[in-house]
């Protein structure tokens, strides 16, 4: 009897379906999919408990920095950078962060990733063996792992923080993030290189917004949703971005979303951006050309 109610239940063809899907899958498909579910549940979140914010929709990597530079007015910025690589990002930061007193610190073992991340991308990935070199006096690096590292390392003094997790793992981004959390005040800017993973930067993120004492709101994304940019406020703020929702929606009904500002929502370059767009999703919003991304990374 029991037998023939569960072979009734319509579930179980499906659960069969993927079981014999999965058989044919490989790896990087089965990796796309773990992906597309990310970016479900980033869209959920958004809906749930950011409903009302300006997300800015913003083209590369580049573009994302940009916001993040406009929005650092301190006198003496801290920029520190966990994964370096090469120093792409870290010279960008290094050629547009005026303040003579800002400080830029890149962490990397240089010895490439401890663990494997995705498939194709194995432990040793991004390995160069040393810093890169940029001509910059207020520019150094800690070189080692990162949990070997950072218990030493003196915070130097600043007046605003910006955190750029390009570590792609989860231990890695965990471990950083662990790290940072005393150091996080209303205005820390954390930027995330591959967020939606959520194996990795993405799990880190959540766990660290279960346990802080400050809400991050996201500012801008930029390539389609990988990059992530966010902001620190206390708590008790619903968010220090202007215009922003002031109505609690956490864990609410969707029926009840519709009491958000009128107008407000996610914005490319000051233009509102339908936040469920029927067709490519929210890259689909950016300047043309703007996926011609680099690699995985
Ligand atoms: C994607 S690359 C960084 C890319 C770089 N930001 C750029 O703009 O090109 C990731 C880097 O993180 C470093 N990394 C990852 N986990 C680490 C850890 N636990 N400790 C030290 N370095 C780590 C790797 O060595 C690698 O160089």
């Amino acid at each position: 009897m029991k037998t023939r109610s569960i072979l009734s239940d319509p579930m179980t063809d499906v659960r069969l379906a993927l079981l014999r899907a999965g058989r044919r899958a490989t790896s990087r498909q089965l990796a796309n999919l773990r992906s597309a579910l990310s970016y479900l549940e980033l869209g959920q979140w958004l809906a749930n408990d950011h409903c009302g914010i300006r997300l800015q929709v913003v083209g590369d990597e580049f573009d994302l920095f940009e916001v993040a530079r406009r929005r650092t007015t301190g006198r003496a910025p801290l920029y520190l950078e966990f994964g370096v690589f090469e120093g792409r990002s870290m010279r960008w930061w290094s050629e547009n962060l005026s303040q003579p007193e800002a400080r830029l610190v890149g962490f990397d073992s240089f010895e490439g990733l401890p663990e494997n991340w995705r498939p194709g991308i194995d432990a040793g990935h991004f390995q160069t063996g040393r810093p890169p070199e940029i001509d910059d006096s207020r520019v150094s690096f800690e070189v080692g792992w990162f949990d070997e590292t950072l218990p030493g390392f003196v915070v130097p003094d600043h007046d605003q923080l910006i955190v750029n997790v390009d570590s792609d793992l989860y231990s890695s981004a965990s471990t950083v993030l662990h790290w940072l959390e005393p150091h996080v005040r209303p205005g820390t800017m954390i930027y995330f290189d591959e967020f939606p993973d959520r194996d990795h930067e993405m799990k880190a993120f959540n766990e660290l917004r279960a346990r802080s004492a400050h809400r991050f709101t996201p500012v801008a994304i930029a390539h389609g949703g990988v990059h992530w940019l966010f902001e620190a406020s206390h708590m008790s703020c619903h968010s220090s971005l202007p215009d922003a929702c002031t109505c609690s929606l956490a864990g609410r009904p969707r029926s009840q979303l519709s009491s958000c500002l009128p107008g407000s929502g996610p914005m490319y370059r000051d233009r509102p951006v339908d936040p469920w767009p029927r067709t490519l999703g929210w890259a689909h919003v950016g300047p043309p050309g703007s996926y011609a991304g680099r690699s995985p990374g």
